[in-house]
């Protein structure tokens, strides 16, 4: 691959690199020759995802840690730079919405249950914004590296039911300006911020919402799909060109911004 876009030997922590679009990239990532740290909050899955990582020889580490706690991100920190020196790379996936933060059809919003708002808008927003003060320290001191988040559809314009997914994932897109203007002006231009905005992805979070239990689409899938202009779901593997893309030099002069990678979704009207 042309050097420009190449991330070989970059050292890259992945939060969330247990589920299904953390594994994706992080797949990707050591077939680009990069060195991954997947954290991950549960054991099982990330021993699963470490082994699948590091079968064909890659060069990858599991570490579980919480994204919503900085003291055990600092000891993952100290323990990615004990073992390769550095962090180039932090890509914040960790995150989705929670069942209790989807509304029933029915319900009213007044009656939300206030936890429930409070548990998914933390994952969502506080989960991206703690891991970035952690390892943003390691790239502002080193004065380059690069963090990715991930945004959301629901940052562009309303999406039914998930009010508190669609005001964290908007604090996602914000947040994304904010450290990436921060990051510049006091440390440089050698650490970029950047996110991607996801559209319709099938994944474990969302698949009892979309398809049927006979495999058919729900009515909130065709209502999805009537707003794609593409006409269909992405495959997950759609994701992680774009993500590889942000991290490489080839994408030196790209900070504060959101890429969606959604079948043109974002850029439709519905008219
Ligand atoms: N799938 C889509 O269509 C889509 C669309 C737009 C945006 N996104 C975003 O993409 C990201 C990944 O989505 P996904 O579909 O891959 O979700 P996923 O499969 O549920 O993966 C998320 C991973 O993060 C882990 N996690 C949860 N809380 C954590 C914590 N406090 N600390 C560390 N790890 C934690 C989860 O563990 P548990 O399984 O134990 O919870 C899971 O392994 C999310 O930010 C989501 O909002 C997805």
């Amino acid at each position: 691959m042309n050097e420009q876009f190449s991330i070989k030997g970059k050292v890259a922590v992945i939060t969330g690199a247990g589920g299904v679009l953390g594994g994706s990239i992080a797949g990707s990532f050591i077939e680009a020759g990069a060195r991954v740290a997947a954290l991950d909050i549960r054991p099982e899955q990330l021993e699963a995802r470490v082994a699948e990582l590091t079968a064909g020889g890659g060069e990858a580490i599991g570490i579980v840690g919480n994204v919503l706690d900085v003291a055990s991100l600092e000891k993952v920190a100290a323990d990615v730079v004990a073992k390769w020196g550095r962090v180039d790379i932090l890509l914040n996936i960790a995150g989705g919405n929670t069942p209790g933060g989807t509304l029933a059809p029915d319900a009213e919003f007044f009656d939300m249950p206030v936890a429930e708002w409070e548990k998914v808008t933390n994952l969502n927003m506080n989960g991206t914004v703690y891991p970035s003060m952690v390892f943003g320290r390691v790239m502002a001191r080193q004065k380059s590296g690069v963090i990715i988040n991930v945004s959301s559809m629901a940052a562009y314009s309303a999406i039914t039911r998930v009010p508190g997914y669609s005001a964290a994932k908007s604090a996602v897109a914000n947040f994304t300006q904010w450290l990436a203007t921060e990051m510049a002006m006091k440390y440089g231009e050698g650490v970029r911020v950047n996110a991607i905005a996801p559209g319709f992805f099938i994944g474990d979070q969302n698949r009892a919402v979309l398809i049927n239990p006979d495999g058919s689409l729900t009515d909130r899938s065709k209502k999805v799909l009537a707003k794609t202009p593409m006409g269909r779901f992405g495959d997950i593997a759609e994701l992680n060109g774009a993500v590889q893309f942000l991290c490489s030099p080839a994408a030196g002069f790209i900070t504060g911004a959101v890429l969606p990678v959604d079948g043109g979704f974002s850029a439709f009207s519905g008219v």
